[in-house]
């Protein structure tokens, strides 16, 4: 496994697999990887014949600087992953090397980008498509797969793709849970032991949802899994929606197609969010 530093260095080791027409996939990350992230990876394996991890947690995306500043960058712990994952290359830069000098960054993604996490964390999805656009910039790569557990980022790089009619397709793979269920995510290693056991309820409210869709009506189910959220000590509910997988507008008729679920809460003093497919 090669581990690069500057974008220089990785066009120059990309250009001949790209001459040579390989399929180059991309795993953007911020580090801090778990099973979800190796599960990008075996997917990027099936499909590409080299993938390249970034791990750079990028300061444009954080709209609270304490956030950043505690973002969990366990580097060697990380390496080791990769390796065993069987990434074959890393791009590891400084923050220097993406931003050389200031930026101004803005692009249109649509009434989306103001919605959900867009309400929560003001500008988000600007500073994502941007780190997202560079690192296309420095790969090339064919394929790109993110998880679908940053449900509306996905939306949004698809968007940002679109904007820009960049030859890359992007992936979105499925959400990888602990067994009881918490959504895997590089924030959970900042819950306390109450903090693990509280956070549960998030998961359990979208199975709560996805298990009675059936039977209930939206209301009655938004009803119920907003009152497990708010009845449980020590978790701060920001939303819980039945939203349009594509607009993220919420949603009533359950016989719409293409419905998500999705929450966010504060558990403790950390941020999650989850969602679940419901058709
Ligand atoms: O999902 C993430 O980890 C980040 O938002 C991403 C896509 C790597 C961009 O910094």
């Amino acid at each position: 496994m090669e581990i690069i530093n500057t974008i220089a260095a990785l066009k120059l080791l990309l250009e001949p697999i790209k001459q040579a027409h390989q399929k180059i996939a991309i795993v953007p990350t911020m580090g801090a990887l778990h099973k979800g992230h190796v599960s990008l990876i075996a997917a990027a394996k099936q499909l590409a014949d080299l993938v390249v991890c970034s791990v750079f947690v990028n300061p444009t995306q954080f709209t609270d600087p304490k956030d950043l500043e505690k973002y969990p960058r366990p580097l060697a712990h990380d390496i080791k992953m990769l390796e065993e994952a069987g990434c074959n290359v890393v791009f590891m830069p400084s923050v220097r090397e993406m931003y050389p000098q200031p930026e101004n960054w803005h692009i249109d993604l649509g009434a989306v980008e103001f919605l959900l996490e867009g309400e929560f964390r003001k500008g988000h999805y600007q500073g994502v498509t941007q780190i997202v656009k560079k690192l296309f910039d420095a790969v090339n790569p064919d394929l790109a797969f993110f998880g679908q557990k940053d449900f509306q980022q996905v939306l949004m790089i698809k968007k940002m793709v679109d904007h820009f009619q960049l030859p890359v397709k992007v992936v979105s793979c499925p959400i990888i849970r602990e067994i009881d269920g918490l959504a895997m995510s590089s924030r959970n290693i900042n819950l306390t032991a109450q903090d693990r056991q509280n956070a549960l309820v998030l998961s359990k409210a979208l199975e709560y949802v996805k298990s009675h869709f059936k039977e209930k009506n939206i209301e009655s189910l938004l009803e119920n899994a907003t009152a497990m959220l708010k009845g449980t000590a020590g978790v701060e509910l920001d939303y819980f929606t039945i939203a349009n997988g594509e607009t993220l507008l919420p949603e009533y008729d359950k016989n719409a197609g293409n419905l998500v679920a999705l929450v966010a809460a504060k558990v403790g003093e950390t941020r999650l969010i989850d969602n679940m497919l419901l058709d």
